[in-house]
Parts: C-alpha cells; structure tokens; sequence
C-alpha cells in the first residue's frame, strides 16, 4: 500500500508489517502545519486499518521528507493555534497511545514540536548530521507538547532547562549521550530499517504490552507498575504466540510465525 495525502505519504509493507509514514512539507522544512498534524493522524488510522494483511501492521517508521525530520510548529500559523484552531490535532497524544510501536527516523533539522513529535514515538534513532533542539524561548514562549517535560524524564531536568532555555541546536550525539535518541547509527535509513523488521518479528501483543508495561513505568510507583505487569503477564501465557515462541525454543530449526493471537 502507498499513498499521498495532502501532507504526508505512507507506506505499508505486507511481507514484513512495518509501516511507514513521511511528512512531506520540505519547503518548510516539514513545519507542523494544522493540516500536516492531521495528515500524521490519518496517516496511522490508514495504516493501522492494514488488517485484511497476512501480517497487519506492526511497526511505524515516522521521518521527513528530503533531509530533515522536522523545524517545529508552522510559525506562520500561530494566531491560529492561539485561538485554539488546532486543539482538535493533537498528533502527539495519538502517536503516544498508537498500539503499534513508533520509530522516529531523524535527519536534518528536530526542533520545538518536531522534537516534541519525535518524543512522542517509542524511539529514535538520529544520523550523525541531525540537530536537535526546542527553540521556543526566543519567541518568547515554551514548548508546548511537552518538549521540557520529556527530556527531563529522558534525561534529566537540568539538561531540560538547558536545552529549553538556551534554544540552542544540540548534535545527535550530544542527545544520545542524554539519552534522548537510541541511536546515532552509520546509515541511519539501513538500521531504522532492521530494526523496525526485527521488532515487527516478535510477537505482537507481548510488544504491546511492553509499550503499555514502560508507559506504566512513567507514571506510576514501582510496586504499581509491577502490580500492572503481573496483570498483563497471565493473559500472554494463554497466546498462540507463546505456543509458538516455546515451540521454536524447543526445536533447533524451526522458525517462529507470530500471528498477533
Ligand atoms: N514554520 C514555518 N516555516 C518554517 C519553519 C517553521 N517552524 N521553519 C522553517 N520554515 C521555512 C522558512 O520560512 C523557509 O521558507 P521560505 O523558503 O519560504 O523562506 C524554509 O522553511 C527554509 O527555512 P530557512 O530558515 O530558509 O532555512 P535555514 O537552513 O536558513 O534555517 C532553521 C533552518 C531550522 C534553523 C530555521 O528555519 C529556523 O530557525 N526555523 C524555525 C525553527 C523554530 O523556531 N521552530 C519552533 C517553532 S515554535
């Protein structure tokens, strides 16, 4: 499957179940614009909707158009968003609860809401060129999805307020030693790649529940998030899947199917 939206192109590979989703504004640097939000919130909803596949959709690679991931909000919007045109798109909160895991694929430029965005998926994974950064304080506001809140979970907040409060571009590097990317790989197309093939080989629903398990691990106590693994654990053991991990374990050369049951 691959089609165009006004904003974005997507992509659905049916032989390995990873999806694919390309912000497509390059003039602007793929600025978020109300209609970009919207198509990256389509765009899943198509590619989440893969389900007469042999193998739905498992895995999303989220990138940018022509070298760069992302400059941020569409500034020439912003009386729009002020009068709350926009509220309705909250593309951050759609990727953050997408069943299927995320991968931010960087390149280029990751500012303000494009970083927000790419903090929003379940990972990143930057080439060495990427600059990454939350500009904001120089027009005078903040982030606004977030931005200061997820690096102080990533990293820590004094690295938050650095980054926020001076504005300034950090290397894809300087970010990997925060912890903020995965990732800085030689070709960052060729490993963004395997490793979407490799976790949509795994067993679905165990890899839903470890997106599920880790969001639990943001929000709660220890003892809490334990409590909630212990529910979903039991259920994973009735599985097909299971059948079929134990089964390849078992015997030498047989390779696993897993089917999402
Ligand atoms: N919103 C709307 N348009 C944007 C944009 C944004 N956030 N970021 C870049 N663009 C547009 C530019 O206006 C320019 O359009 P034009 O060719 O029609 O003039 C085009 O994208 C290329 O950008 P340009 O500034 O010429 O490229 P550059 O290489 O000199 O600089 C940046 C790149 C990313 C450093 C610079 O564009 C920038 O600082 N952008 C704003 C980033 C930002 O503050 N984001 C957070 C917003 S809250």
């Amino acid at each position: 499957m691959q089609e165009s939206l006004d904003t974005t192109t997507v992509a659905f590979d049916e032989d390995t179940g990873v999806g694919r989703v390309t912000l497509n504004r390059p003039d602007a640097l793929n600025a978020l614009s109300g209609q970009l939000r919207d198509d990256i919130i389509e765009s899943l909803r198509l590619l989440e909707d893969q389900n007469d596949e042999e193998i739905a959709l498992r895995v999303v690679v989220l990138e940018g158009a022509e070298g760069n991931f992302c400059a941020g909000a569409d500034i020439t919007e912003f009386d729009d968003a002020a009068a709350g045109a926009s509220s309705s798109r909250d593309h951050y909160r759609f990727i953050r609860d997408f069943p299927a895991p995320v991968i931010a694929k960087i390149e280029g430029y990751c500012l303000g809401g494009g970083l927000e965005t790419a903090m929003a998926c379940d990972f990143r994974f930057a080439d060495e060129d990427a600059r990454l950064g939350l500009p904001e304080v120089d027009l005078g506001i903040i982030p606004g999805a977030g931005g200061v809140q997820y690096i102080a979970k990533l990293a820590n907040p004094a690295a938050a307020k650095e980054i926020a409060m001076t504005g300034e571009h950090i290397s894809a590097s300087r970010a990997k030693e925060l912890g903020i990317v995965n990732r800085v790989p030689d070709d960052v197309e060729e490993t963004t790649q395997e490793f979407a093939e490799t976790i949509a080989s795994k067993p679905p629903l165990a890899i839903q529940a470890i997106k599920d398990s880790a969001r639990m691990a943001t929000q709660s106590t220890l003892e809490e998030g334990i409590e909630y693994d212990n529910t979903v654990f039991e259920p994973l053991l009735a599985t097909e899947d299971h059948e079929e991990g134990a089964r390849a374990f078992a015997e030498d050369d047989y390779e696993p199917e897993f089917k999402g049951r």
